[in-house]
């Protein structure tokens, strides 16, 4: 047991918690596929918008034959909890991009996905990318939140809906998407 006095010596636990965000290099993509195989079946569902095996997910990260993506971390501890992706299709301009976010179950709705949405809106319009996209089940109320908050249009196809990001104006990702009224 910790004793009073060692006690007060301990950093206090948020500093274990605190989420660092930044962009990964290309040498720590490789740990995507750890994170989205750490997601639960309902969370890798929504992020990929149906049942998505291991093997698919392996595969998914490879990447084989398209561009590489950007991707913004969001580490806690030495552990890559949270992730953005913006990705490229070789078939597509390069001004063109898909948005793909995943939290973990334990530290969703702490605010983790708003601070990885504001750095890949700005990573975004920094590389150029003019039409950037998200897609994701009707029922996802986690991530039309989220894309609206960022004031992302919305439109819908068969079984999807589709989020349509303005990179022209940026100013309400400096607050924290507060474009639209709450
Ligand atoms: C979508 C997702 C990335 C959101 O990440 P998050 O870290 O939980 O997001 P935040 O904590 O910043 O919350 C964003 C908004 O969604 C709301 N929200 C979070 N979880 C919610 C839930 N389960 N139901 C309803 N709203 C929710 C929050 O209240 C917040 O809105 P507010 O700022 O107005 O309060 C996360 O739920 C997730 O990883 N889901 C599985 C993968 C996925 O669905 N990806 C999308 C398709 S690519």
């Amino acid at each position: 047991m910790t004793k009073p006095l060692e006690s007060a010596f301990l950093p206090p636990r948020q500093a274990f918690l605190t989420p660092i965000f930044r962009e990964l290099r290309p040498s720590e993509h490789e740990l995507l596929q750890g994170h989205l195989l750490r997601l639960s079946s309902e969370s890798r569902v929504k992020r990929f918008c149906s049942p998505f095996s291991v093997q698919l997910i392996e595969k998914y990260c490879r990447n084989d034959g398209q561009p590489m993506p950007i991707i913004v971390g969001a580490f806690i501890g030495d552990t890559l909890r949270g992730v953005v992706e913006l990705r490229f299709d070789r078939s597509r301009p390069r001004n063109t991009a898909e948005l793909a976010i995943s939290v973990e179950d334990d530290w969703q709705d702490i605010g983790v996905g708003t601070r990885l949405m504001e750095m890949a809106l700005r990573c975004a319009r920094d590389n150029g990318i003019a039409r950037l996209e998200v897609n994701f089940l009707p029922l996802n109320t986690a991530m039309r939140r989220l894309a609206w908050k960022f004031g992302a249009n919305f439109s819908h196809q068969t079984g999807l809906t589709k989020g349509l990001f303005s990179l022209s104006d940026m100013d309400y990702a400096v607050d924290a998407g507060s474009k639209r009224p709450q």
